[in-house]
């Protein structure tokens, strides 16, 4: 019987467990990638380690989420950051030089490896035919030790393409219909793999489009072959002799199949505050707007920014719309500035932002109160860019640059036709702008570089084991979709607080109710009561470490996002799930509730004592016995260091 690429890429790095779907395997990474907002705790437990230099093929951080210097504190990490690269043999990405997915697929992805990042969009480089994961800082730590990384293996969807995508319909909306079929939770337990006809109608930066917002169904990967285009943009950044022919056999096996006929793809908005409420342009067309974003790692590629500009030539952006733009990588912003495109981006009145994700998480470039701003970024969620009343929506480049002149969401192809538009072709450079030399290599002496640590930069804490009961207040009740956004906030204020975690831990479910952190000390811990699909979002990993300093032992939920999963039990907070999701109303904010830890067995219900309301709750744990048994060590810097 064929394998799925999926299988071959995952088979071909499997080091324990069996190859079957839903059983626990370790697979060995090759590269790694962190980024500044989880990076400077993933290299704090990489030091907690012990390891000195890193065992990957390559690993990169990258620094491109916070870059703003008012204090001393980014500065002082983005310093810290170079320095443990340096000693480590870790490449390090300075402020300026990328966005890191964008980066990474222009300088270091490479078909048939595997990628671990601690980012949730990560995916982004399967674009090119490799196996690209988000997880969690401590599990990069551990994969740059050289440990194996563990993960269910996952079902594998085919999403197989025909047809070719009609002029001004471009990969973001090829992603949103796959979000509008299947959803925030449709990807869970699964690798979106994508094959068919079509898929050579697309060129590498609209693949890399596709597979970073597949992040956004649950997916744990999305994955391209890697095929003629693959080998021509890995030319035109000097680097064809890292290519290799990779696509699924005939007869491979999925577990299920989606059919997108690349055709009928149409112009797509999601509306807030979930990528997947997503509905026709032509649906939305004429609801006004007051802001426009154009770049983050899902769409800020040269490609992306050329059709941009193609739009906004000898165009004004509306009067009332503030718009601004990030493009992806230094590459993208020479290109840009060699072909014309920064000029007529320029001369149509849009601001011109750094060469990074601060506008994607609001920083710098927030909507205004109640205002609905227009962004190509991958998320949505409430309050993702800066505060809660903003309205953010999620378009196509095309789209956001029809709509930022006409003041109000505008169907591109009707802007087209409106303006004499012929339709946007784009040619790859034969040989892109190559400038590795603002990379900070490794250095050849390590031994000598000292690490520098600002003040800023608390130690972590020491977590205790896990009690033989465990009992506490249900401190928190919340629904549905809860995403880390509203657990660990980031933003400008947050952001610089990144490598202290006492500090950062005052912000814990400020969006959701401000009170928690003092609520959660006073109450010495408890437990958080979540809906479905709990810790949706992001890797970032302080929405698990900051609760736990808090007190937070465990989190009951009808069912967990993968990645947030994971790190719940990285840092030894046991995850619950209602037996009978029902159940969910069995539980109030405030009531107390305990559990006998010996109880605790995988895949054997039992109960969650409510001594308030003199009821027990039936409850099994989403982890097998192996993430157990870091749960009750207090985590997984507790259950290394115990094992020596
Ligand atoms: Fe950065 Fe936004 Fe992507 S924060 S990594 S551009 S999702």
């Amino acid at each position: 019987m064929g394998l799925t690429l999926t299988e071959k890429l995952l088979n071909g790095h499997l080091v324990e467990g069996e190859p079957k779907r839903g059983s626990r395997v370790g697979i060995r990474i090759d590269q790694t990638l962190t980024q500044d907002a989880t990076g400077t705790m993933a290299y704090l437990e990489f030091e907690a380690l012990g390891v000195p230099r890193v065992k990957t093929e390559l690993s990169v951080s990258y620094v491109d989420h916070n870059m703003i210097q008012e204090d001393f504190k980014n500065p002082d990490d983005h310093r810290y950051l170079m320095d443990v690269a340096r000693r480590c043999g870790i490449i390090f990405s300075p402020p300026g030089n990328g966005i890191c997915h964008q980066l990474h697929v222009e300088r270091f992805a490479a078909p048939g490896k595997t990628l671990l990042g601690s980012d949730s969009h990560t995916p982004t480089s399967g674009g090119v035919g490799m196996l690209a994961i988000g997880a969690g800082g401590m599990d990069v730590a551990l994969a740059m030790a050289g440990e194996p990384f563990y993960l269910t293996y996952p079902a594998v969807v085919k999403v197989h393409l025909t047809g070719q995508l009609s002029p001004f319909v471009s990969a973001k909306d090829v992603i949103l219909e796959v979000l509008r079929r299947i959803g925030v939770k449709g990807g869970v337990g699964k690798v979106l793999e994508y094959c068919g006809p079509g898929v050579g109608t697309l060129a590498v930066p609209d693949r890399a489009t596709i597979a970073n917002m597949g992040a956004e169904t649950g997916a744990t990967s999305s994955v391209f072959p890697s095929d003629e285009v693959a080998r021509e943009w890995l030319r035109a950044q000097g680097r064809e002799h890292q290519f290799v022919p990779l696509e699924a056999d005939p007869d491979g096996v999925y577990d299920q199949v989606i059919e997108i006929d690349l055709s009928r793809v149409e112009p797509l908005v999601a509306l807030p505050h979930q990528p997947d409420n997503v509905i026709p342009v032509r649906e939305a067309a004429g609801m006004e707007i007051q802001q426009v974003m154009f770049g983050s790692c899902t769409n800020s590629s040269l490609r992306d920014l050329e059709a941009v500009a193609y739009l906004l030539r000898d165009m004004s952006v509306h009067p009332e719309v503030d718009c601004g733009v990030s493009p992806g990588s230094r590459q993208v912003l020479h290109h840009m500035a060699k072909s014309g495109a920064l000029e007529s981006i320029l001369s149509a009145g849009v601001r011109i932002l750094e060469v990074s994700c601060g506008a994607c998480i609001g920083m710098g470039f927030a909507p205004p109160t109640d205002g609905v701003s227009l962004r190509t970024i991958n998320r949505n969620f409430l309050g993702r860019c800066g505060h809660k009343t903003g309205k953010v929506c999620l378009v196509s480049p095309e789209t956001a640059a029809a709509s930022a002149v006409e003041g109000r969401i505008t169907d591109p192809r009707d802007f087209a036709s409106k303006h004499s538009k012929a339709p946007f072709v784009f040619l790859q450079p034969e040989r892109f702008h190559i400038e590795d030399r603002r990379f900070v290599m490794p250095s050849d002496d390590p031994e000598k570089v000292v690490i520098r640590r600002g003040p800023n930069i608390a130690p972590l804490p020491e977590m205790g084991p896990m009690e033989e009961v465990i009992s506490g207040t249900a401190l928190l009740k919340v629904g549905d979709d809860i995403t880390t956004d509203h657990i660990m906030p980031a933003g400008a204020k947050v952001l610089p607080l990144r490598s202290n975690v006492p500090a950062i831990s005052k912000h814990v479910f400020e969006v959701v109710d401000p009170t928690f952190p003092e609520r959660a000390l006073a109450a010495k811990g408890g437990f958080i009561v979540g809906g479905a699909n709990y810790g949706q979002g992001s890797s970032r990993e302080h929405a698990a470490l900051a609760p736990r300093y808090l007190g937070v032992k465990g989190v009951l939920a009808k069912s967990f996002a993968r990645i947030h999963l994971a790190n719940l039990v990285n840092f030894g907070i046991l995850p619950l799930v209602f037996e009978d999701p029902s159940d969910y109303q069995r539980v109030d904010q405030g009531d107390q509730l305990e559990i006998r830890s010996q109880d605790v067995v995988p895949g054997r219900a039992f109960q969650v004592l409510n001594l308030t309301k003199g009821l027990t709750i039936r409850c099994v744990t989403p982890v097998g016995e192996g993430d157990l048994e870091i749960i009750r060590a207090g985590g997984k810097l507790n259950h290394v260091r115990s094992k020596g």
